[in-house]
């Protein structure tokens, strides 16, 4: 198997590479690509090292069984046809191309079979939506959700390496902000993403898409509000859900219990005890009536997230789904 890694060094890049070796890939060669900015570097991958090179206009018009990319939606947008049509299958965690008509968007515990003979590009959902759909999509299935109404609290290394270091730079006293809209240290930021015409965010927005495009749905009638916290890794959510058929409450334990890569606990989880981990973890489920109830989910967004989303995607379809 051939790789290629775009986006190598980055927070997404460097995990996807961890993973691969978590899951014992060992392709026969790897490629990795970073902006000029990283070219050059060296990283480690299965013991061995391997040099960083800038992407370029040719870098990719070469066969790959698989192209990995994470460098951010305009890189995707140029390279990741290219790669396509070079008979690569692409997983392309950027929102690039999440919303056009063709392309799988794909959490393999959900609509992997999406995957089965499948060429060309996949794309890898927005970290939110993923924990929060693998923690809904077997309550949808047997109870039908109608409404779902959700507050994140997402962590600063969802916006990428810079991310953290304002947070960090932060903690030591700067008072500077480019990442975020707002000082984030100690703080708490109500907007991800820039606000659309319709007063919600470009965030916002992904959640209420690409929640119906992998549910098959359109509609599920999705609120979300999603905020940024002083948190460096795992997301948070407050989720709230009407369904068209009543429920009790060990009812939807019984599917949260069967939903893949997803743990119902008693424990009360935060991000900081779950970071490192490939389970959405899920508690305090309550209800007041028979239709309606509400959940705290906790996930590790740069694995689940991401890395590890777009890896349980190559490993499915190597194995031919
Ligand atoms: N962080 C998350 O939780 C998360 C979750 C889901 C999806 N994503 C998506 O994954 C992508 C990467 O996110 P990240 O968090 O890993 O960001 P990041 O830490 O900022 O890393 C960005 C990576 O892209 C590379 N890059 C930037 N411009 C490039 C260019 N013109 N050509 C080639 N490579 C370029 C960077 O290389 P240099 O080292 O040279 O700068 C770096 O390797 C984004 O599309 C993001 O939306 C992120």
């Amino acid at each position: 198997m051939k790789l290629a890694v775009v986006g190598a060094t980055g927070e997404v890049g460097r995990m996807m590479l961890k993973k691969l070796e978590e899951e014992s890939i060992e392709p026969d060669g790897i490629d990795l690509f970073s902006s000029s900015r990283s070219a050059g570097s060296l990283m480690k991958f299965t013991g061995k090292s391997v040099e960083v090179r800038e992407l370029r206009e040719d870098s990719l018009r070469t066969y790959y069984d698989y192209v990995l990319f994470s460098a951010g939606a305009s890189v995707s947008k140029v390279f990741a046809p290219i790669a396509a049509s070079y008979g690569a299958v692409v997983i392309d965690n950027s929102s690039a191309f999440r919303q056009s008509e063709g392309i799988p968007l794909v959490v393999p515990e959900i609509n992997g079979f999406l995957l089965k003979d499948y060429r060309g590009i996949v794309a890898n959902p927005n970290c939110s939506t993923i924990q929060m759909v693998l923690s809904l999509y077997k309550i949808h299935r047997k109870f039908g959700l109608r409404i779902v109404v959700v507050s994140t609290y997402q962590a600063v290394s969802g916006a990428g390496n810079r991310g953290i270091v304002e947070l960090e730079k932060q903690e030591a006293g700067s008072q500077d902000h480019a990442v975020f809209v707002r000082k984030i240290h100690r703080n708490v930021v109500p907007v991800i993403g820039d606000i659309l015409e319709n007063s919600f965010s470009v965030e916002e927005m992904k959640m209420v898409n690409e929640t119906r495009k992998i549910l098959g749905d359109s509609k599920i009638s999705i609120w979300p509000t999603t905020v940024r916290v002083p948190v460096m890794h795992g997301h948070s959510e407050a989720i709230f859900c009407e369904t068209e058929k009543p429920f009790d409450l060990e009812d939807l334990r019984v599917e949260l219990r069967a939903s893949e890569d997803v743990v119902l606990t008693d424990e009360k989880f935060t991000p900081a005890e779950i970071a490192g981990s490939d389970l959405v973890y899920v508690s305090r489920i309550r209800s007041f009536d028979s239709h309606r109830f509400l959940l705290w989910n906790v996930a590790d967004n740069i694995r689940v997230g991401a890395a590890t989303n777009a890896v349980r995607i190559l490993k499915m379809h190597a194995g031919g789904v």
